[in-house]
């Protein structure tokens, strides 16, 4: 029975960890093949793994670079001559709540469309939080 238990929390630990976005997978991925010993490890949080990685930078480069760098298929961009902070002063006034819910569902506005997650489907919400707050304090537009 104590078995199974540990194989439970086994699978849901790397369940949590393969999702996770990032690239700490596989080290951490490692560690789950050690001793299957530590029986107080009984409660299972699915996802502490994602959350403590929500490095928005890593999310950003991975995720939201491919479009919001340059500003590609009318995406803002973060950099160079195509950076316009009017927009990402525009963009900053609908607050993070809004602008959190259009990334992780979708928007599409007057420049183009911006797909749900950014793409990144294993991405948790609060990493994309992170992305959002990363490309703001790129651009030096505060938002609340
Ligand atoms: C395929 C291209 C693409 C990718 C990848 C992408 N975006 Fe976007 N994003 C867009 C476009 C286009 C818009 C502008 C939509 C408009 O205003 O017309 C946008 C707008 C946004 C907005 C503003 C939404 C609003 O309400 O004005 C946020 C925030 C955002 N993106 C975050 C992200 C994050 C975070 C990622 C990475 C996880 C990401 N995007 C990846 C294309 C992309």
């Amino acid at each position: 029975m104590k078995n199974l238990l540990t194989l439970l929390v086994m699978v849901l630990f790397t369940v949590a960890t393969l999702s996770s976005c990032g690239d700490d997978a596989k080290t951490t991925a490692k560690t789950t093949t050690t001793p299957p010993v530590k029986q107080e490890v009984k409660k299972p949080e699915p996802a502490p793994e994602a959350t403590a990685s929500a490095d928005g930078e890593a999310v950003y480069n991975k995720a939201c670079h491919v479009c919001h760098k340059a500003g590609v298929a009318g995406a803002a961009a973060t950099e160079g001559e195509t950076l316009d902070k009017k927009r990402w002063e525009t963009m900053a006034a609908k607050g993070m709540p809004t602008l959190k819910e259009h990334a992780i569902a979708g928007f599409t506005g007057d420049f183009g469309a911006m797909p749900a997650k950014g793409t990144c489907m294993d991405c948790t919400d609060e990493q994309i939080e992170a992305a959002i707050k990363f490309m703001f304090n790129k651009v030096g537009v505060a938002v609340k």
